[in-house]
């Protein structure tokens, strides 16, 4: 097994470290003559009606389907509803009679995720598979299925398949774009070739790598983190909240910024930290004012904070700077500095990263 791991100490950091070539690996062949194309899926008559489009997964993968509802509202202008399987297959739905389902499924055989994929196809709704085990359950139920092509994650902590979920969801909502017409070709070809280029992006957030341990080393012994973030960075948010509560056991929460008024704000104490994502450039005095909120009531920021924003977010206590990106692609490289950091707050504590306590990497029952 450990020849497997690539030098690596952890399943975990190596398939940190493999998400560009993962990202490579699942952009090959979708995108021609600059725009992405997915057509060779098979998808184009599934899509060809559809005036609602159901998400759907759990846990991580449930986080890609929040970014995807985002990006294919926004480019593509067709409604989304995503939702936790588990939540959504005991909710009397109202099947929207010209809608679609997508799953989100790394493993693909995820018990509550399935159950939904048949509850749709008993209504007659059809459904999209995205998933990155070929010849799984969902692949093989699914009336098409995207794959990822992470390779084999083994970490229970999911990094690299989330991260080609989020750049398949990029692929499809400027498929669909195109397809409909809902963007000018000469926007969805400058957003499509940063996609692109996204692994190298991914790549270069590696150079904070040593920053980010000695963050995680700072911070170990704390006993509650918060993640805040607004839009695309809310999704993240959740997604490396979930990272540092599941491997390292620190009680984490995420929050939409704008929501901490209404009662989140109470939680925070004197050095408590709070990690900011800050990617989305309309957005960023808005987070700011939240990040002063919990400045003044003692909270330690740290944000994870676009190049472009750094000016913006100097107030914060410690920054982790991120390569400038489109704001809408910003969740690919924004998720990976988490990572890395829940990774070092569970080695810095002694926890088994590969094997969190009470987890399974495939929930196959409910
Ligand atoms: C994430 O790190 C998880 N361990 C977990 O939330 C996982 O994403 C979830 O169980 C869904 O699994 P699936 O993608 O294989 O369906």
């Amino acid at each position: 097994i450990a020849a497997e791991k690539n030098g690596y100490d952890h399943f975990m950091l190596k398939e940190i470290h493999e998400q560009p070539a993962a990202l490579r690996e699942t952009l090959r062949g979708n995108i021609k003559d600059q725009v992405a194309d997915l057509a060779h899926f098979n998808i184009d008559d599934i899509f060809a009606d559809v005036k609602k489009i159901y998400i759907v997964a759990c846990g991580t993968a449930y986080h890609a389907g929040l970014v995807g509802r985002w990006a294919i509202e926004k480019l593509a202008r067709i409604p989304v509803e995503t939702e936790i399987a588990s939540e959504f297959r005991y909710r009397d739905v109202l099947w929207h009679p010209q809608s679609l389902m997508i799953v989100i499924s790394q493993s693909g055989e995820t018990a509550d995720t399935m159950a939904v994929l048949r509850e749709a196809k008993r209504n007659g709704i059809r459904v999209l598979a995205v998933t990155n085990v070929v010849g799984s359950a969902v692949s093989r139920e699914a009336d098409r299925v995207i794959y990822t092509h992470a390779g084999p994650e083994i970490a229970v902590a999911s990094t690299k398949a989330y991260s080609t979920q989020l750049l398949i969801m990029y692929l499809l909502a400027l498929h669909l774009a195109r397809v409909r017409g809902t963007m000018p070709l000469n926007e969805l070809k400058e957003l499509t070739g940063e996609l692109a280029r996204i692994d190298g992006l991914a790549e270069k957030v590696f150079e904070q790598q040593n920053r980010i341990k000695e963050m995680a080393a700072r911070h170990k012994d704390v006993q509650n983190t918060f993640f805040l973030g607004r839009g695309f960075d809310y999704a993240v948010a959740m997604e490396g909240a979930l990272k540092l509560k599941e491997i390292s056991y620190i009680h984490a929460e995420a929050y939409a910024a704008g929501e901490l008024k209404h009662g989140p704000l109470a939680l925070i104490y004197e050095g408590v930290p709070v990690l900011a994502l800050i990617t989305q450039d309309h957005l960023v005095e808005k987070t700011m004012s939240n990040i002063r909120e919990v400045k003044a009531r003692g909270a330690i920021v740290i944000a994870i904070c676009k190049a472009n924003l750094q000016e913006s977010c100097q107030e914060c206590d410690e920054q982790i700077i991120l390569p400038d990106v489109n704001p809408i692609l910003a969740p690919i490289v924004g998720v990976i500095p988490l990572q890395i950091f829940a990774y070092y707050m569970a080695i810095f504590r002694g926890a088994d990263v590969d094997k969190p306590r009470n987890l399974a990497k495939s929930v196959t029952v409910e």
